[in-house]
């Protein structure tokens, strides 16, 4: 099947990155947010960035002018009824994707594909709440989505061999590598990053050492990227919860038990870079 035209629910990091990824991959994207600030924040946030691709020469600047141009902002599920595939990046909550995917299901034209960009949910679960269950698939970008390569390609047990192999092809298109996993509570990412991050919270929590220290740790000594306190702020401390609740109430196993300092981070706001505080402060 082709695809031409991209719907993208959810203007947040992850939302932005995937529609400005699409833009720039020759799609037409419709962004939208349910929330008005929110979407104009996205679209500010992808400007900023294409202009400093133009900087830095990785982009010209006709190249901007036609990523903009393919990039639209929606305000209303209806405007999925032009749309060849849907890409949902809303808050990770069961209940929050459910009522997206009913809501957009009775909009995408029946050949759409609808595919969710959830780090641990399950995909059978979300296909579910659709009349095309067959047609449903995950699609796990990584943050940021400009400059990781993978997309983890979740299969639900009704995902078709059509549907899957249109979002493999689609995914190679967009210069990432695809790779296929099973519908498993986190997958394969999450179940083995998020232990790791909500260790490193414990190892706060009972005074081990500062944050500073547990990421210098992980960064000099493991050669991390980042240390996993500075990577726990940047994914959102609100999205690790809700991966160990998942990963907690999937696999029964005390040992994905949330940490009690990440809830009470999350009770207090302090949800990381884009609340400006979490383990660390952020202007
Ligand atoms: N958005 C877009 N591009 C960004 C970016 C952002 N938020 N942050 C950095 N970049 C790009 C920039 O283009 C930058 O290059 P220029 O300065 O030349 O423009 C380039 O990345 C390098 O950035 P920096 O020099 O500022 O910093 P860095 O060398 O530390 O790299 C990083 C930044 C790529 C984010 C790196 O720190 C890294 O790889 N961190 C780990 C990221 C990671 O683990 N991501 C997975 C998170 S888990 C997930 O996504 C799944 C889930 O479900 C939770
Ligand atoms: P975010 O908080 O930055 O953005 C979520 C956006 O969704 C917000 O702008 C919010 O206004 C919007 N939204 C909420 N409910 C909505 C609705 N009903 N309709 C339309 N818009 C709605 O979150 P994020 O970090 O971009 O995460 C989005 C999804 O991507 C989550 O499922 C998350 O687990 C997943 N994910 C996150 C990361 C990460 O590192 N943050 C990585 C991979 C996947």
């Amino acid at each position: 099947m082709a695809i031409n035209n991209v719907m993208v629910i959810g203007a947040g990091q992850m939302g932005a990155g995937i529609a400005q990824v699409c833009a720039q991959s020759g799609f037409n994207v419709l962004l939208h947010d349910r929330d008005k600030n929110a979407l104009q924040a996205g679209i500010n946030g992808i400007e900023k960035l294409l202009a400093r691709n133009v900087e830095k020469k990785r982009l010209t600047k006709e190249e901007k002018a036609t990523t903009l141009g393919r990039l639209t902002p929606s305000h209303t599920l209806e405007d999925a009824a032009t749309c060849d595939l849907i890409i949902e990046a809303v808050v990770e909550n069961m209940d929050v994707k459910s009522a997206v995917f009913k809501e957009v299901d009775t909009h995408a034209p029946k050949h759409a594909i609808l595919a969710s960009n959830t780090s641990s949910l399950p995909i059978t679960e979300i296909a579910a709440e659709t009349k095309r269950p067959d047609q449903v698939i995950g699609m796990h970008f990584m943050n940021p989505v400009p400059v990781m390569k993978l997309v983890e390609i979740i299969r639900g047990l009704q995902t078709s061999d059509e549907t899957y192999e249109t979002i493999q092809m689609m995914t190679v298109q967009l210069s990432k590598t695809p790779v296929e996993v099973k519908d498993f509570p986190g997958f394969v990412s999450n179940r083995i990053l998020m232990p790791m991050i909500n260790e490193a919270i414990y190892t706060v929590y009972e005074g081990v050492a500062t944050p500073k220290d547990v990421d210098q740790v992980m960064k000099l000594g493991m050669n991390h990227p980042m240390g996993p306190l500075t990577l726990a702020d940047f994914i959102g401390l609100d999205t690790c919860l809700y991966i160990m609740e998942v990963l907690h109430e999937g696999f029964g196993d005390s040992k994905y038990r949330p940490c009690p300092l990440l809830r009470q981070y999350v009770k207090a706001g302090w949800l990381g870079k884009k609340s400006g505080k979490g383990f660390y402060e952020y202007s």
